[in-house]
């Protein structure tokens, strides 16, 4: 049995979600890092994953510039990253340094990786589509990382708290 109420109150149902970083070229070669709960890997062959960016976010004027962003899977620890990436902007500050996040250069495109990720892939952007207030991008893998040491994936729980869970 179902009952029908505000979809305000429905949607908290999808906690818990896996959360996950994008990092973007900017037009001035600053990478800047936006948290993301709206992603998915999307096909196969080729490999490609898809983000969703608020029109109004520093990031959405990057990606359009760039093109390309570096797709990570962060790190049970990382969550307190997480929270500053999601709640700042690239427009104000360089949030990599601020943050003290440690990167390392990226092979196939011009960006960094998140160093004590679980996993992180380059990607290239090959469309999009607009979703409302977002804008869709899928973007083709073009390199993939994962962390030298067994690493547990970060969830978000409840808006601003996260957790890990390891995978198989
Ligand atoms: C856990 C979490 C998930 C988020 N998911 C998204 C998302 O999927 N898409 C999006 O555009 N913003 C998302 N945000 C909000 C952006 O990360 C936030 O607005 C950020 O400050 C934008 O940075 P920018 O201005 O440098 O682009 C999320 C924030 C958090 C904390």
């Amino acid at each position: 049995m179902q009952k029908q109420v505000p979809y305000s109150e429905v949607k908290l149902m999808k906690f818990p979600e896996p959360v996950h970083i994008s990092i973007i070229r900017d037009k001035n070669g600053k990478y800047n890092p936006i948290s993301m709960a709206w992603a998915m890997f999307t096909s196969i062959e080729p490999p490609m994953v898809a983000i969703s960016i608020g029109l109004e976010r520093y990031s959405y004027q990057a990606i359009e510039h760039s093109g390309e962003f570096v797709f990570v899977l962060p790190s049970e620890s990382m969550g307190d990253l997480v929270d500053f990436f999601g709640n700042h902007s690239g427009r104000d500050l360089d949030k990599l340094a601020e943050a003290g996040a440690r990167t390392q250069p990226a092979t196939k495109i011009d960006n960094v990786l998140l160093a004590d990720a679980a996993a992180n892939f380059e990607c290239v952007v090959k469309s999009k589509v607009r979703s409302g207030d977002h804008m869709i991008y899928a973007g083709l893998v073009v390199a993939s990382h994962i962390n030298t040491e067994p690493a547990s994936r970060l969830f978000s729980v409840e808006h601003r708290v996260f957790g890990g869970v390891k995978p198989k």
